[in-house]
């Protein structure tokens, strides 16, 4: 028995997006069908769209959800139906190379629903990071739901299921920051603001915010930067050292992805820094940088994937602050929208003013 629900669709390379009818299989061995309740409008959605990311046509968008568990396939025990979950895009396999070494973040077989869902002549979609939640409901691997606090508003918590994910934990996981620390976050858009809110969690005392648009300091302040720095006009490498008695940060966050900002990035560390590559370059781009300034200056140079979270150990953490009222995560919620919106969602993307558009159902 398979039933049907409307959900959005990237149909072709940069065509706009539709709502279609959805088929969605009832859930197999190991499978569970997610109601969704809501579902945060991402870039990677876009990129999809673009055609940036495979060109596996129609994609079934959405992927930064949380909703309600309604029926699970045989053998699950992990989750069962009327769970309130967050879906994640790293249901760890515990059985790949970086598993087996005990680095699961890395882990590359990321388990996804075996079954396809289909549109109604029998065409199967690809859902997006193996998620596909711009619809009423998903089928997804149960390891992909991670139980947290019923309590928690659901347009608050699916944001952790991506983006807001990626920045905390660039700060807490990659950039292990330390309480009394330094920390510089390149690029304040959300993730570069969740960056900001995980270094602030994690204790730093000086949190330094760059952007080249004032409005994205405004919101940076709000989400915990104690100073700011307009790239545009003044010199961030000089800023930030001039901000740490001359020595830089000790945490160096780079939400932007773009070589002259990383380049930034690895000149503000201090002695013994870390820099964090958070944003995601784009195959063509090279970085270039003086040997000698890598040894001269020692510390590290780190990329941070989906803020190399494990969604088991950090969604329901992350939920119970921000239900303490010690992380605000609504604050990253900029509007809540219908199925129908998320084209205008698209394009509203790289306004000043929109950290996260978030489709509620
Ligand atoms: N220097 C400083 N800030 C910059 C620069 C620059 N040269 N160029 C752009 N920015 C700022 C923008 O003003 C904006 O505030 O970087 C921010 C980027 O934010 P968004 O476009 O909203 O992107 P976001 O969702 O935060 O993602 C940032 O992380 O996960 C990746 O794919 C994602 O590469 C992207 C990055
Ligand atoms: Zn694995
Ligand atoms: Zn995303």
């Amino acid at each position: 028995m398979s039933q049907q629900v409307q959900g959005v669709i990237a149909p072709g390379k940069n065509e706009p997006v539709r709502v279609e009818t959805i088929v969605i299989p009832d859930p197999g061995p190991g499978e569970a069908v997610v109601k969704i309740q809501a579902c945060g409008v991402c870039h990677t959605d876009l990129h999809y769209k673009q055609g940036g990311i495979n060109d596996e046509f129609p994609f079934l968008l959405g992927h930064e959800a949380a909703g309600v568990v309604e029926s699970v396939g045989e053998g699950v025990t992990d989750v069962a139906p009327g769970d309130f979950v967050i879906l994640n895009w790293r249901a760890v396999c515990g059985q790949c190379r970086a598993c087996l070494r005990g680095r699961p973040w890395y882990c590359f077989d990321t388990h996804n629903a075996k079954q396809k869902m289909t549109l109604l002549d029998g065409t199967e979609l690809s859902p997006a990071l193996g998620i596909g939640a711009f619809a009423e409901k998903t089928l997804v691997a149960s390891g992909q739901c991670t139980k947290v606090d019923p309590e928690v508003a659901p347009e608050v918590a699916g944001l952790l299921g991506c983006g807001v994910m990626a920045g905390i934990g660039a700060a807490i996981n990659t950039g292990q920051v330390g309480r009394g620390d330094s920390v510089a976050v390149i690029g304040c858009g959300g993730v570069g603001d969740a960056a900001i809110a995980g270094a602030r969690l994690a204790g730093a005392a000086k949190i330094i915010a760059v952007d080249i648009d004032d409005r994205k300091l405004e919101t940076a302040k709000k989400m915990g930067a104690t100073h700011t720095v307009n790239s545009r006009s003044t010199d961030p490498v000089e800023a930030i050292r001039a901000l740490t008695d001359g020595n830089g940060a000790d945490v160096v966050i780079e939400a932007v992805g773009r070589p002259e900002t990383y380049e930034q990035a690895f000149y503000a560390r201090d002695l013994a820094g870390t820099v964090v590559l958070v944003g995601v370059p784009t195959p063509d781009m090279k970085l270039e940088l003086p040997l000698l300034d890598v040894f001269g200056r020692g510390g590290s140079l780190k990329s941070s994937w989906y803020g190399d979270c494990l969604p088991s150990r950090d969604f329901p953490m992350l939920v119970d602050l921000h239900q303490q009222g010690r992380l605000d995560l609504a604050a990253f919620v900029t509007e809540t929208i219908g199925l129908g919106d998320i084209e205008q969602a698209f394009a509203r993307m790289h306004d000043g003013d929109v950290l996260r558009s978030v489709v509620v159902f």
